[in-house]
């Protein structure tokens, strides 16, 4: 079995109003992963245009996002940080899984289904296209590990799926030119723990996001500490105490949303926190974790907003990030390139 360094790739979108779920759910679990394997983390600006694409605000969001990475904890001497532009690997590897990836597996993407809605029609050829170039930028690094959140988990799927069609489809040429018996990894999601769909503080059954247009539906990284005590205060609850067991969150999704946010925040479990607050009141909840959130939120959005002042410092990390990237992608696309049996002159 061919050996895979192991190695670290996700991103996020530079598409405005970075939230809680993506601190919660991926750029803070990003961080401890720096032990123990080779990180890439990037910025997806080439995903960011495949719907409403805005060049007024691309490049500060691409910054924004940078910045959250930095203020979290992510070393960009030891690890890389960079712009997916500037790595044009991305977009070539995507068209080669263009032509891997079959339709039928396309039309089964529930991201697309919710983004285009009913809409279909008019949406870019780029937002149906979408999974190819994620998987693009996963397998360009052959990366073995990849840190999201819950609402990537089919686009991992059909990433595992393009690498092992194209493991099978061009294995003689894979063994040919000395590749071993699988040229690309099947990369293995990390969807662990609390946090993996925080959900919108508005409704408990809607995915907190960049989109909705509601600002009270989510805490994003750039809320001071009156933002975030009144986003929580207005929060949507129901009548009933807090439960008492994990159980009771049984068609209480507010509950289990504002207890899952405390338990991220805190390093607790679920169940811990039921253990201290089952039976208290919301009022007293949301108090409680209002103390918690500001604190632990407020440091991060500090030194985000210090990388933001220091804009030449984000585009010069972005820059040795991107050239530490491309060594790497540009000896894969002269292999992917040899095993289609293209020639390089
Ligand atoms: P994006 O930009 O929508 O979200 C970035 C990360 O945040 C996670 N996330 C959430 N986690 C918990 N609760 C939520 N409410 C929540 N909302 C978002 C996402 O799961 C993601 O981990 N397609 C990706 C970006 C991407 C990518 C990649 C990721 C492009 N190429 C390669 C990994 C590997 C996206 O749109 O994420």
């Amino acid at each position: 079995m061919t050996k895979f360094t192991p190695r670290v790739f996700s991103g996020v979108q530079p598409t405005g109003n970075l939230h809680l779920g993506n601190y919660l759910g991926a750029i803070k679990k990003f961080v401890p992963l720096q032990e123990n394997y080779e990180c890439l983390y990037c910025v997806v600006d080439l995903h960011a245009i495949t719907a409403n694409p805005n060049p007024e605000i691309l490049g500060q969001n691409t910054r924004e996002v940078a910045a959250a990475y930095l203020a979290a904890g992510i070393d960009p001497k030891n690890h890389i940080i960079f712009n997916q532009s500037s790595v044009p690997q991305h977009a070539e590897l995507a068209w080669f899984f263009n032509c891997v990836a079959r339709m039928g597996w396309l039309n089964r993407m529930t991201q697309f289904k919710e983004k285009a809605g009913k809409n279909k029609e008019n949406a870019s050829v780029g937002l149906y296209s979408y999974p190819n170039l994620m998987a693009a930028d996963i397998l360009l690094y052959k990366a073995t590990h990849v840190p999201v959140g819950d609402d990537q988990k089919q686009h991992l799927e059909l990433t595992r799926d393009i690498a092992q069609k194209f493991n099978i489809d061009f294995i003689k040429t894979i063994e040919e030119n000395g590749f071993g018996d699988q040229y690309f990894p099947l990369p293995e999601p990390i969807i662990a723990g609390t946090a993996t769909r925080v959900m919108s503080l508005r409704d408990g059954s809607k995915k907190m996001s960049k989109s909705d247009p509601s600002d009270y539906s989510r805490i994003t990284m750039t809320d001071d500490a009156d933002a975030i005590a009144l986003k929580i205060r207005k929060a949507k609850t129901d009548p009933e105490p807090l439960p008492e067991t994990i159980e009771g969150f049984e068609g209480r999704p507010e509950a289990k949303n504002l207890v899952g946010i405390y338990s991220a925040l805190s390093g607790k479990s679920d169940a811990e926190v039921l253990g201290e607050f089952g039976g208290e009141t919301f009022a007293t909840f949301k108090k409680a974790l209002t103390d918690l959130a500001v604190p632990t939120l407020e440091p991060i959005t500090k030194k985000m907003q210090g990388f933001m002042d220091d804009q030449a410092q984000i585009d010069q990390i972005l820059k040795e990030g991107g050239e530490k990237a491309r060594a790497i992608a540009e000896e894969t696309m002269k292999e992917v390139k040899t095993i289609f049996g293209m020639l390089h002159p």
